[in-house]
């Protein structure tokens, strides 16, 4: 049996799943048992002022918006409260770049009571990334997830070999002070439904905003609605597309200039043996 120290907590928010994914194959390569995940996505776990994580290490992941944290992410990772456990921080991006967001994660995660030991920046396919503009399709492909598997395997052995968090200096990160302006507050319709919807309400259900009116046709409550596409991925119709909108601009511009792949970068405490690379491609 695993000592309770041994049990991982699993922490994050991801409309399109890609951040829960790799999180869950970084959980597999440190090989701890997972002890209960803390899925900000859904609007009832955000409903909780606080969660207290008094054992064992913490995974935190978070998508990149405009290159920083999600304003949803950020309100809702600031409930965590730790008392000195390593976090494991991860964020993905969509093959743009996530600029400050992993440093933000980072600080985030030294004010929520943790020390971040590690952080990876993983690639998903784009939230806007549709048919006609592709953009990092199908990532995390098999490459990412085996790589997201080693940066578990080996914070893992870094932990066992140093057993005193409190010693461990935070991980240091890119990133700029202050961070970059996030996203702004702009509200425009950019979700066409057409009439292939069979009213089935996957999309209502998927929403991490509530920002669907079942009664108005299942269209988008566009003050609320933050653009993570998530029911436009979830639609078993196809029903929801992207109209002509700033969003639908935006999926062409990253379809022309972010074509070029990138790759996972993992980064360690300095702590750690100095035979592993501070900050490097995987
Ligand atoms: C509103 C919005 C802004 C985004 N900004 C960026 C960005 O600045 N850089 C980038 O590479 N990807 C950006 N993305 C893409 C997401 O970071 C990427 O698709 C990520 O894999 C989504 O995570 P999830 O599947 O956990 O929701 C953005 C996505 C959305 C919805
Ligand atoms: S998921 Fe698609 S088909 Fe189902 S209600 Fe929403 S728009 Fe209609
Ligand atoms: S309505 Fe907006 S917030 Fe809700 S899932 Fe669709 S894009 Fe995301």
């Amino acid at each position: 049996m695993p000592k309770q120290s041994e049990l991982l907590t699993l922490v994050y928010f991801s409309p399109t799943r890609t951040t829960q994914t790799i999180l869950e194959e970084v959980a597999r390569g440190m090989n701890i048992p997972v002890a209960s995940v803390i899925d900000f996505t859904k609007p009832s776990t955000r409903l909780k002022d606080a969660y207290d994580i008094r054992q064992g290490p913490v995974i935190i992941g978070s998508p990149v918006y405009a290159g920083r944290i999600p304003k949803d992410a950020v309100v809702s990772l600031e409930k965590i409260k730790g008392l000195g456990q390593p976090a494991i921080l991860v964020v993905l991006y969509g093959n743009r770049e996530y600029d400050d967001a992993l440093l933000e994660l980072r600080d985030l995660a030294i004010n929520c009571g943790f020390i971040p030991v590690s952080g990876g920046a993983f690639i998903g396919e784009h939230s806007f990334s549709n048919q006609e503009f592709p953009i990092a399709r199908s990532r995390p492909d098999e490459n990412d997830l085996k790589k997201a598997f080693q940066y578990g395997n080996r914070i893992s052995s870094m932990l066992d070999q140093c057993p005193k968090t409190e010693m461990i200096t935070p991980v240091s990160v890119p990133g700029n002070y202050p961070y970059r302006d996030g996203m702004g507050d702009t509200a425009f319709q950019f979700i066409e439904i057409n009439e292939d919807c069979d009213s089935c309400g996957t999309c209502v259900s998927i929403c991490p905003k509530q920002a669907i009116d079942e009664s108005a046709q299942y269209s988008t409550l566009d003050e609320t609605c933050i653009f993570c596409c998530a029911c436009i991925r979830a639609c078993p119709q196809s029903a929801r597309t992207l109209k002509d909108s700033p969003i639908k601009k935006k999926a062409a511009w990253l379809f022309e200039n972010c074509g070029i792949r990138k790759e996972p970068e993992v980064y360690f405490s300095k702590s750690f043996n100095a035979t592993s690379p501070e900050g490097a491609r995987i």
